[in-house]
């Protein structure tokens, strides 16, 4: 089994050079991705494949459920390396409809140390409870995957990291897209956030509370 994914590896490596020969040697040299991914861990949706991006184009955070957690030292540590260093242009939030963190969130059963990952979610169907209860179940789990988005795209866009380069000037916008695993397709939701007074204006009318 490993055999074959070493083989592949040595195939793909090979494609790479053939096509491109100089392809690995300008990537050691250095990483300038203009974008950053915060996607969900689910092997469904993978990053670059989706966008058509080569490595060295991407920086990519994933976890279960697509979450930026304001106290995530891992989420903390890619979002800081990537706005203050690489300085990327873009950052997008990607969920994807189906998601089983977030199906896992709402259902009552236990899931052990995940639920603690989850709560964020669980704490945002209750917000949204109403809205949810008129929806069946799999357009509740859909429902609740692009309310999570917007919700994480607000944290991002509310993080000192964030917010400070703002402050600086530097070009920076916050995006939360959702992703099909049934037709392979994003959908933008709406959410573009490029400067402080956006962010301000989504708290004070946030999409995700209508
Ligand atoms: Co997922």
């Amino acid at each position: 089994m490993l055999e074959e994914l070493k083989q592949k590896n040595r195939e793909w490596a090979a494609s790479k050079t053939q096509v491109d020969p100089d392809f690995f040697k300008r990537l050691v040299a250095q990483q300038s991705p203009e974008y950053l991914w915060i996607g969900c861990s689910d092997s469904r949706v993978p990053a670059n494949e989706i966008v058509g991006l080569d490595p060295g184009e991407l920086f990519v955070h994933r976890n279960v459920a697509n979450l930026a957690p304001p106290q995530d030292a891992n989420y903390l540590s890619v979002l800081q390396y990537a706005v203050d260093v690489i300085k990327v242009k873009h950052i997008i939030v990607v969920g994807h409809y189906g998601c089983g963190g977030v199906r896992a969130a709402i259902e009552s059963s236990d899931h052990g140390l995940i639920d603690h990952w989850l709560s964020p979610i669980r704490n945002l169907a209750r917000e949204h409870r109403h809205d949810l209860e008129a929806l069946d179940h799999e357009h509740q789990v859909d429902r609740l995957c692009e309310l999570n988005v917007i919700r994480q795209a607000r944290n991002v866009s509310s993080n000192p990291f964030v917010t400070s380069a703002w402050k600086r000037g530097q070009t920076l916008a916050v995006h939360g897209w959702v992703y099909s695993i049934e037709n392979g397709l994003v959908t933008d939701l709406g959410v573009h956030i490029h400067n402080a007074d956006e962010a301000e204006a989504l708290f004070a009318n946030p999409a995700d509370c209508d």
